[in-house]
């Protein structure tokens, strides 16, 4: 029997950064001050990314791009591997990333690459709690999933290697 089904997505949009709340403003803030320290000579795009843990702490990290192009990493990652790398056992919280450097990302959020959506989902899966991810333009809307797995449905898990 076939049966068509539908994915929903919930998530919030914002007209502007002044609607998110303190403790997401400053993890926004944080982001872009990672993202003025981008190594991107390749792309042009500059990309900021915050990580707060549950134990409070803050990690940040910019996305650091190669002649050789694959060596690169996205800011996303260096900020969740630095935080992850630190703090192994402590569960992420909340994720923010901002980026620079194209006409699209002035007024709409940055999204975030398959292979840092493939990473977001295994640690949310690991730690068994989900964290919040912000997206953020640089002037304009900013939109906030409350878990990863809005951002990769139909995920791959480390548990479906095994019987
Ligand atoms: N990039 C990120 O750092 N995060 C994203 O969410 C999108 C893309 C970087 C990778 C590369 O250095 C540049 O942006 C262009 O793809």
């Amino acid at each position: 029997m076939k049966k068509i089904k539908q994915l929903e997505i919930p998530y919030t949009e914002l007209e502007t950064r002044t609607d998110l709340s303190p403790e997401d403003e400053k993890l926004l803030s944080l982001a872009e001050a990672a993202r003025s320290r981008s190594y991107s000579p390749y792309s042009g795009f500059s990309v900021g990314a915050s990580v707060l843990l549950d134990n409070g702490e803050v990690f940040t990290g910019s996305n650091q791009e190669n002649s050789s192009f694959p060596a690169g990493i996205c800011a996303e990652r260096a900020a969740i591997f630095a935080a992850r790398s630190a703090y192994p056992d402590v569960p992420l919280k909340t994720v923010c990333i901002t980026a620079s450097g194209s006409i699209y990302v002035k007024e709409n959020p940055v999204t975030p690459c398959g292979i840092c959506r493939q990473v977001f989902s295994e640690y949310e899966h690991e730690q068994k709690q989900p964290f919040r991810i912000i997206l953020a333009s640089e002037k304009g809307k900013l939109l906030i999933y409350d878990s990863a797995e809005y951002l990769l449905p139909f995920s791959f898990y480390s548990d479906h290697l095994n019987d």
